[in-house]
């Protein structure tokens, strides 16, 4: 078991896929969560479900490319727990094109909801962690951005800023005990990956070398470990998910 016991953590995009295991899973370590998607209904089904279980939940349709939602997000959350641990920026969207055809309003759309994004909700959460001089963010970026992909120069560039905003913001907190890690995962099966063509599927599998996507639980135990203090000294981080596909 962690020592996330009762420690307030903000997971976006919690109501399904990635973010909806390391949601079910903080609550298995008994934190308390808080879940931030556009998807409300889901968001509070899932909810409900821990609840009854006898966790501690809380729910909130924040879009978070919105900064007047985000900082009021932040608000709530500190007016019912009195602080932030941890903060995992989990939610993302894909608007895959090739670049001749890919509208600016879908470039615009990707780069606020995946990037941007990072940068209001971290900006908030930090204000809170150095007061507390304690937190943990974990920063949801993908493979893709390390390596490229076709039909996603949108994403590929959000993912892979998300890997320089990560390394920048360690540096600048790191003083305060705060510390700010990536995670970079290859295919995941969620919804997200449902949409991709299956000959492009069966292309990428070629190149995997553990020959399987992988599943949620691979990619939110990684998040535990980075929010726990089993993974004190490390920050500044990205940690591939991907059964080897990028090395
Ligand atoms: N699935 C994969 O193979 C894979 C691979 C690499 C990286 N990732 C990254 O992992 C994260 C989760 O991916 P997933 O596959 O679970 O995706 P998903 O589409 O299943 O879930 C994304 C969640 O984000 C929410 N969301 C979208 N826009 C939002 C907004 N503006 N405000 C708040 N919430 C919003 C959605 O409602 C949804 O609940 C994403 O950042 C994604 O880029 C996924």
């Amino acid at each position: 078991m962690s020592d996330l016991e009762n420690k307030v953590i903000v997971v976006t995009g919690g109501s399904q896929g990635i973010g909806a295991e390391i949601v079910r899973m903080l609550a298995r370590h008994n934190a308390r969560v808080v879940i931030w998607d556009v998807l409300e209904e889901k968001a509070q089904e899932l909810c409900k479900e821990l609840t009854q279980a006898g966790n501690e939940c809380m729910v909130d349709a924040i879009n978070v490319a919105d900064e007047e939602m985000v900082k009021a997000g932040f608000e709530k959350v500190i007016n019912a727990y009195d602080g932030i641990y941890g903060l995992v920026n989990n939610a993302g969207i894909t608007r895959d094109n090739v670049i001749i055809r890919m509208s600016t309003d879908n470039w615009v759309q990707v780069m606020n909801i995946n990037l941007t994004s990072m940068f209001l909700t971290s900006k908030y959460a930090v204000r809170h962690m150095l007061r507390q001089k304690e937190g943990s963010i974990v920063n949801l970026s993908s493979v893709v951005g390390l390596m490229g992909n076709i039909g996603q120069t949108n994403y590929a560039a959000s993912k892979a800023g998300v890997i320089g905003f990560t390394k920048s913001l360690a540096k600048e907190v790191a003083g305060h005990n705060i510390r700010v890690n990536a995670i970079a995962p290859g295919f995941i099966t969620t919804t997200m990956t449902e949409k991709i063509a299956q000959e492009i599927k069966d292309k990428f599998l070629q190149n995997i070398p553990m020959n399987r996507f992988g599943n949620c639980e691979e990619v939110a135990n990684v998040v535990i470990f980075l929010l726990s203090s089993i993974s004190s000294y490390i920050t500044g981080t990205v940690i591939n998910v991907n059964g080897g596909l990028y090395m």
